[in-house]
């Protein structure tokens, strides 16, 4: 997967139109929608670095909108969305699915890869709200590590962790340099925190309640702080949850007639804080560790 990347603007892409499948995360599209990509304001952008966290952010962002939608629905017995939909798929993304087809999308949801210096300048100017969620670099690459042999063909011999890690710390993988990833977006959140939401993984797995009453705020749903809506609260979290949202995938997987190019079961490892330090070595952490203070000075980034 990191073969044929090429620098663009300070990342790495493929390049090429992909647009057979879910990955086409090409120079060719991102320059197009620098062009035609025209963003509404009432669009919210969820934004983040590939294995940050995009599926747990969109499904949450997802049941949180439509959560007024059941309020709004007499029956009781109504079926969350989220239980019959793909949590991957409930919200496009503006690379792939927007790009292609009718830019209109339900409730506003939109999701990028995108680095804040190459949105479209739309989103910027029309002054739309941006959820980013950031993750330790360390957990990115492990969890990049694993998807990246779970995709490659079998032809070819499965990327050692060595390779990973060197191409990783250098910023050669799809979307990439992670750390410049997050430095674009936290810079942005600083500047205009009306504007940009900055979220951080490790934060949502140790204080959900509280990280998820800020995004509902954010996006413009927020919960009110009494105390039954605590649990209100609490279910969209348990809808959302990594066992949750797998079994579902699962479910709805096997309900498929056409597999996938990238099957959803890849964006479901572990959901877990801290499972690099089980493939890292400590010379890899240090390095790791080295470049994320580096990069991430005065930006008040902690794991
Ligand atoms: P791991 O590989 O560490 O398990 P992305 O959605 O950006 O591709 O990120 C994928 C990572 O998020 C994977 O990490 C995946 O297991 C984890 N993930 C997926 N759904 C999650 C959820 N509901 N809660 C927490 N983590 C989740």
């Amino acid at each position: 997967i990191n073969h044929n990347l090429y620098k663009y603007e300070g990342f790495w892409y493929h390049q090429g139109f992909w647009f057979h499948s879910n990955a086409s995360f090409s120079i060719e599209v991102i320059m197009a929608l620098q062009d035609e990509f025209q963003a509404q304001p009432s669009n919210v952008f969820l934004a983040s670095h590939p294995k940050s966290g995009t599926t747990w952010l969109k499904a949450l962002a997802f049941a949180i909108v439509s959560r007024a939608m059941l309020k709004n629905n007499t029956d009781s017995n109504t079926v969350h969305p989220l239980l019959t939909t793909s949590s991957l798929e409930c919200v496009p993304f503006m690379e792939t699915e927007l790009f292609l087809n009718n830019p209109y999308h339900a409730n506003d949801l939109i999701a990028t890869h995108l680095p804040y210096s190459l949105l479209p300048k739309s989103i910027i100017s029309s002054n739309c709200r941006i959820v980013y969620i950031c993750r330790n670099p360390k957990d990115v690459l492990i969890s990049f590590w694993h998807f990246m042999k779970q995709l490659r063909d079998n032809l070819s011999p499965p990327i050692k962790l060595e390779d990973a890690f060197e191409l990783f710390t250098r910023g050669v993988s799809p979307n990439g340099s992670c750390w410049d990833h997050v430095v674009g977006y936290r810079k942005a959140s600083l500047e205009r925190p009306d504007q940009v939401l900055f979220l951080i993984y490790e934060e949502m797995k140790k204080d959900p309640k509280n990280e998820v009453r800020k995004l509902a705020k954010f996006i413009g749903y927020p919960f009110s702080e009494e105390e039954d809506v605590d649990e209100e609260v609490e279910k969209i979290i348990e809808l959302c949850s990594f066992e949750k949202l797998s079994k579902v995938n699962e479910a709805n997987k096997n309900a498929e007639e056409t597999p996938k190019v990238i099957p959803n079961d890849v964006y479901f490892r572990k959901g877990e804080v801290g499972d690099s330090i089980n493939y890292l070595t400590m010379e890899m952490v240090e390095i790791l560790d080295k470049i994320t203070l580096e990069k991430y000075d005065g930006l008040d980034i902690s794991f």
